[in-house]
């Protein structure tokens, strides 16, 4: 598989908008889900773990999947005795986990799925009874938020659809607010959190 943030990894962590973007993220999570101590949970498309390592301080545990290998180098040399983060590196719908975890928190990545039905009816599996997902991603956008659309299999999301999707796969008491607008020069760009239960 093509590694579409090989370049990108490199600068990654120096983006004040992706740093802050991340940190409204937690936030927003923070609010909406009661994280817990005993917890263990997956952070979908982890990146360099600009989420991740925000959520692993409430938690037990926090896995990320991701599919960049130089994303995941950059998250490796941040990991700590003290806090670090555990990876997969594979495509967990062609591969599933075969494990389950207490939630799921992902940033930023559900617009690189291109089967959001197969996403959505995987991760079900990988979510334990009770537990909760918590997905930050781009509300409908015109195509201009990135300036390269490679790997960009959604110009982010329709609340009514995506909701439908996610409660089709079994999920319930779904959620979706707007959680920030990343202002850039040409245009504003709505953030939505959705969060369900299992
Ligand atoms: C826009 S970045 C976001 C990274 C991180 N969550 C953050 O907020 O900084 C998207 C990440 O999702 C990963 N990704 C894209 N498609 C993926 C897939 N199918 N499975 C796992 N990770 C994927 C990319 O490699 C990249 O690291």
């Amino acid at each position: 598989m093509k590694d579409h943030f090989k370049e990108k990894s490199k600068e990654w962590d120096k983006g004040d908008i992706r740093v802050q973007g991340a940190k409204t993220i937690s936030d927003a999570i923070n609010k909406k889900v009661q994280l817990k101590s005993d917890m263990e949970i997956l952070d979908f498309g982890v990146g360099t773990g600009l989420l991740g390592f925000d959520i692993a301080q409430s938690v037990k545990k926090v896995y990320g999947v991701d599919t960049s290998q130089s994303m995941l180098q950059k998250l490796k040399a941040k990991n700590t005795p003290e806090l670090s983060i555990e990876v997969y590196s594979q495509d967990i719908i062609a591969m599933p986990l075969d494990r389950t975890f207490d939630g799921l928190v992902s940033s930023m990545t559900l617009h690189h799925v291109q089967d959001l039905k197969a996403f959505f009816e995987t991760i079900y599996k990988n979510i334990k009874e009770n537990g909760f997902i918590a997905i930050a991603d781009l509300e409908s956008e015109d195509g201009t938020f990135h300036s390269d659309n490679t790997g960009v299999f959604h110009f982010g999301f329709d609340k009514n659809n995506l909701c439908k999707i996610v409660k089709d796969a079994g999920f319930n008491n779904v959620t979706f607010e707007n959680i920030n607008t990343i202002n850039k020069p040409h245009k504003d760009f709505g953030v939505f959190l959705l969060t369900a239960k299992k």
